[in-house]
């Protein structure tokens, strides 16, 4: 009860509780100015962006060594502020006011490695403002308004990246004298710069730069030996920045004999590559080229046979109306090249792809040919290509629709491991269509629209096949027993969304599989199966067979019995059956998953779990039974699944709040370490004080209340109980308890409490009934006169010859007790009751004897006894008044109490 009270009064005052936080945050935000306090603070990093910020934050750990005041509105970086903060390592202003660098904010911050005030409104920068910041690696004043005085960037010594793209700068020179020795990338990109000086980098002569980004410029003109400085430069990216063939040309030159090792020349208007284009190249080492977005729509022949050394080469997004076999001429050591959507589109003719196009490629290991339209395979379209490895067709239209053992013959002398024909197109695999590859391991021919019977044919001479993906073919595959015969090296078979027809083969389709390890068969509306469907797969690891219709193969009502067609897959580590109308799981459904680390079964109509179905699942980590009917989360059934698990997915359930149902689970979620994503998704349903609260809101204690409750419960009913029944018996078989005891203390106490001087009575009881009641008397009285009781009877014992009533005065006399046998006829008669009884009660009252004893044969009301006898039932004993019971069995007790009556002590106690 305590118990209960306080938590009422908790109860009571919670919400002043919730109003008083909310008075003390109001007014110490109000205090505090806005935004402070809330800055994220994640051990030593503070996170105070995008908050309208107009100040530095002085009230952060002075021990932070990150700090992130981009986004907000700041016009300064105060050194005294930023000063409570020495171990700052990183400062992060971008996209903010601040209009300049102080002096004193390096000093300040002597540990300071990276400051970014990306767009800012910074604009003249002298040597001042960064003297103190040789200890600075990292500079971003990219999109500020930059005026340049002297060589601000002198004091950086340690200097290795900076930033100063976008900040309108006419010039490429930073300083008038060597400096920044140990840069490594430099950012001049969006500036106005339109013509690159001789010695705009020679104050970087003595540093190491190697990436140097000079995108969007707009460049007219480059100065002989304007890059000459950089001697160390290997990156170079012009993106965006219009050279032009003829700069493009230039360019080039001024590398030759360089360093150079990557350049990066997207979008930059090279429409057409002539001959002599990349010449300048040639006396270098570079191995990456980027040319996309060039509207280029053709090439010299040979023009870049100057790129020996080139690995990688990238033309995406290009115009070229064909590719031709003298165009890659020279690419020795090519090994990816990247054309996805180079070719041009067009409604009336597609693009070429000439016969051995690719053939001087001999190196090239990844050919992309993805998003690209062309005019069709011929059988030497990729003739040549010996070291090809990899083949991207995806999203490609080729007017491929039925693939023959012709489509990729030009490719049977390449040791071609993958090849991705996703949404190519295709409606149909002919006999042997992949015969000439017999080195792939990966096809990939998912979203096209195949719709045959696979009779297993089509995978022949696959002998190496690996992975197959079939998924989303609009359900138009129908499977045989000897689809896969061929492949029995698959490993990865994915067929989601595909399939059409039944799976109840006999064999099972996926018999020829032993190595298989990863099945999809979802999304496929499988119905039937049989229980042999995966049996064998011993290897396989992933199961998905979610979105199908198997819930009546799980049924107990399923004709011979539930089908446990995953019994045997014992190194099954993933499982996913959502969405398949499962209403129950069979207590052997789930059995020997000991490996089972992920379980989904969501969407499904799981209401009552057998005990049991999770208890293989020593593995588990991860369960998902969201969107279900579960109402009851018991310790039984699931604490085996939970034990270690480290996800779990049950939201959305119609659960009940009751402790019976929730408590263990309640307890376990507030415990757990797993992560519970979507808490406020576990909404109680019953009962009614619960709807639509979660379950975290489940008061454990009300549980642990209810024991004292339910012992007095207990209690009181038991004792109501116990009340009513002694009651009840005590109506019904009153008589024959008092029976017993009747008898237990006449056998105790012996028959008769013999008083004193009785011997002077000749009678043990004078008895008075009225003529009528003669026959009762001889029948029940008399016969107790065996049991040595002597009755008087008027009628037998008178003497004859004296007078009536001298023989009443006298044998009342001789007679210990005076037993009336009461009835209606005893009151009426006169004689009966005028004399008798008077004479009676006077020796009663003479002799101060409790000697008279009604027997009521009749119910008599009290006043009528009163009258005719002078009586009333107050003034006799309890046990010396006496009812004659109807029933027949009740009258052993009655003569039992008589007896008593009679013997009892005539004493007034
Ligand atoms: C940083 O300072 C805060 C208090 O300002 C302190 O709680 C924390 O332990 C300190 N952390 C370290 C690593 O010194
Ligand atoms: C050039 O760099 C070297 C070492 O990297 C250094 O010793 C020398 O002083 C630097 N010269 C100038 C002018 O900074
Ligand atoms: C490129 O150079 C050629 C000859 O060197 C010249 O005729 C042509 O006009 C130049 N094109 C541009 C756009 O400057
Ligand atoms: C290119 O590499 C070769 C061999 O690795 C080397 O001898 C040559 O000097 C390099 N050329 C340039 C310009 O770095
Ligand atoms: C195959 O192509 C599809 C579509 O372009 C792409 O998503 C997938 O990553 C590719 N797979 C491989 C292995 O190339
Ligand atoms: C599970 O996989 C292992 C390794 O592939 C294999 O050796 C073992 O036989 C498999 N287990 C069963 C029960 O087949
Ligand atoms: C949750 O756990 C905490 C700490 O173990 C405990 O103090 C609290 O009472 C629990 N709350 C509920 C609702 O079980
Ligand atoms: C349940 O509670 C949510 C918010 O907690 C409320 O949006 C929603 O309307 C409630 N639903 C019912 C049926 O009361």
């Amino acid at each position: 009860e305590p118990h209960t009270h306080r938590r009422v009064m908790a109860r009571s005052l919670r919400p002043l509780h919730l109003l008083l936080v909310l008075l003390l945050c109001v007014l110490g935000c109000s205090h505090a100015g806005p935004g402070k306090a809330v800055c994220r603070v994640v051990r030593l990093t503070a996170d105070c962006s995008h908050l309208s910020l107009e100040e530095v934050p002085a009230d952060l750990p002075a021990n932070i060594t990150a700090l992130d005041v981009s986004h907000n509105r700041l016009r300064k970086l105060p050194p005294v502020v930023l000063g409570r903060y020495p171990q700052l390592q990183l400062l992060q202003a971008g996209y903010n006011s601040i209009q300049a660098l102080e002096a004193d904010l390096c000093r300040m911050l002597p540990l300071l490695r990276k400051l970014r005030v990306q767009h800012n409104v910074i604009h003249l920068l002298k040597e001042a403002n960064l003297v103190h910041c040789s200890g600075l690696t990292e500079l971003n004043l990219a999109s500020n308004r930059l005026k340049l005085l002297g060589d601000p960037f002198l004091p950086l010594k340690s200097l290795v990246s900076l930033d100063v793209s976008a900040n309108g700068l006419s010039s490429a020179r930073l300083g008038t004298q060597p400096q920044m020795g140990g840069l490594r990338e430099l950012s001049l990109s969006g500036n106005k710069m339109s013509t690159l000086q001789k010695d705009d980098f020679s104050c970087l002569c003595n540093s190491s730069v190697q990436v140097l980004r000079l995108g969007s410029l707009p460049l007219k003109n480059l100065e002989p030996g304007c890059l000459k400085p950089l001697e160390g430069l290997r990156e170079l990216v012009l993106d965006g920045t219009k050279l032009g063939p003829n700069l493009t040309d230039q360019l080039c030159q001024e590398l030759k004999g360089s360093a150079i090792d990557r350049l990066s020349l997207r979008d930059v208007h090279l429409t057409s590559v002539l001959h002599t284009t990349f010449m300048g190249l040639a006396d270098t080492n570079i191995t990456a080229v980027d040319l996309s977005r060039n509207e280029m729509s053709s090439m010299a022949n040979g023009s870049l046979r100057w790129l020996r050394t080139l690995k990688l080469l990238s033309m995406e997004e290009n115009n070229f109306r064909q590719l031709t076999r003298e165009m890659f001429v020279g690419l020795d050591s090519l090994r990816s090249l990247v054309l996805r959507n180079a070719l041009a589109k067009s409604r009336s003719w597609y693009a070429v792809i000439e016969d051995y196009a690719f053939s001087p490629l001999r190196c090239l290991e990844s050919l992309f040919l993805d998003r690209t339209t062309f005019r069709g395979l011929t059988a030497q379209t990729f003739s040549g290509l010996v070291s090809l490895q990899y083949l991207n067709l995806s999203w490609s239209k080729f007017d491929l629709k039925i693939v023959t053992n012709e489509s990729f013959a030009s490719l049977s002398n390449s040791p071609l491991r993958t090849l991705n024909l996703t949404e190519t197109g295709i409606t149909r695999l002919a006999d042997g269509a992949f015969a000439s590859l017999g080195n792939l391991s990966t096809l990939l021919l998912g979203y096209n629209f195949i719709s045959q019977n696979l009779s297993g044919s089509e995978f022949r001479g696959l002998s190496r096949i690996q992975k197959i993906h079939l998924s989303f073919n609009n359900q138009k595959i129908r499977l045989t027993s000897w689809s896969f015969q061929h492949v029995p090296t698959l490993r990865t078979l994915m067929l989601r969304r595909a399939l059409t027809g039944t799976l109840d083969l006999k064999p099972s389709p996926f018999q020829p599989l032993q190595e298989l390890s990863v099945l999809d068969l979802s999304n496929n509306n499988i119905a039937n199966i049989n229980s042999d469907l995966l049996s064998g797969l011993h290897n396989l690891r992933v199961l998905y067979l979610q979105h199908n219709n198997l819930a009546r193969i799980w049924k107990s009502a399923n004709p011979g019995g539930p089908l446990l067609f995953l019994r045997g897959l014992e190194n099954l580590t993933v499982l996913e059956l959502d969405y398949n109308g499962f209403d129950e799981i069979p207590a052997a459904g789930l059995q020997g998953l000991r490996k089972l680390q992920e379980l989904s079964l969501g969407g499904n109509m799981l209401d009552f779990l057998r005990e049991g179905i999770f208890s293989d699942m020593v593995s588990l980590r991860s369960l998902n039974l969201q969107k279900n009917l579960i109402t009851s989360v018991q310790k039984s059934v699931f604490q085996p699944a939970l034990a270690n698990l480290s996800v779990l997915h049950m939201e959305r359930n119609p659960f009940d709040c009751t402790c019976d149902s929730i408590l263990w689970f309640a307890e376990w979620l507030n415990g757990t370490d797993a992560s519970v994503p979507q808490r406020d998704s576990y909404v109680c349903n019953t009962p009614s004080a619960y709807f639509n609260k979660t379950i975290s809101q489940f008061e454990p204690l009300s549980c642990r209340d209810t024991t004292p409750f339910q012992a007095l419960y207990v209690f009181t009913s038991t004792t109501v109980l116990i009340v009513m029944a002694t009651a009840l018996v005590f109506h019904f078989q009153g008589w024959r308890i008092q029976f017993y005891w009747s008898v237990l203390v006449s056998r105790t106490l012996g028959f008769r409490e013999v008083d004193r001087g009785e011997e002077r009575f000749q009678y043990d009881a004078y008895v008075i009934h009225a003529q009528k009641d003669r026959r009762w008397v001889e029948r029940h009285l008399l016969s107790l006169e065996d049991k040595q009781l002597r009755f008087c009877l008027e009628d037998r014992d008178f003497v004859p010859g004296r007078t009536r009533l001298e023989c009443i005065v006298d044998m009342m006399r001789q007679s210990r007790k005076i037993v009336f046998v009461v009835t209606e006829t005893l009151l009426n008669d006169p004689w009966c009751t005028q004399y008798k009884a008077h004479h009676a009660i006077q020796q009663v009252i003479e002799e101060s004897r409790d000697s008279v004893v009604l027997v009521f044969l009749e119910d008599v009301p009290d006043h009528r006894l009163v009258r005719a006898l002078l009586l009333r039932r107050g003034m006799l004993r309890s046990r010396c008044l006496l009812n004659w019971p109807p029933q027949r069995e009740r009258r052993p007790a009655f003569q039992q109490s008589l007896w008593v009556a009679l013997g009892s002590s005539n004493r007034i106690q």
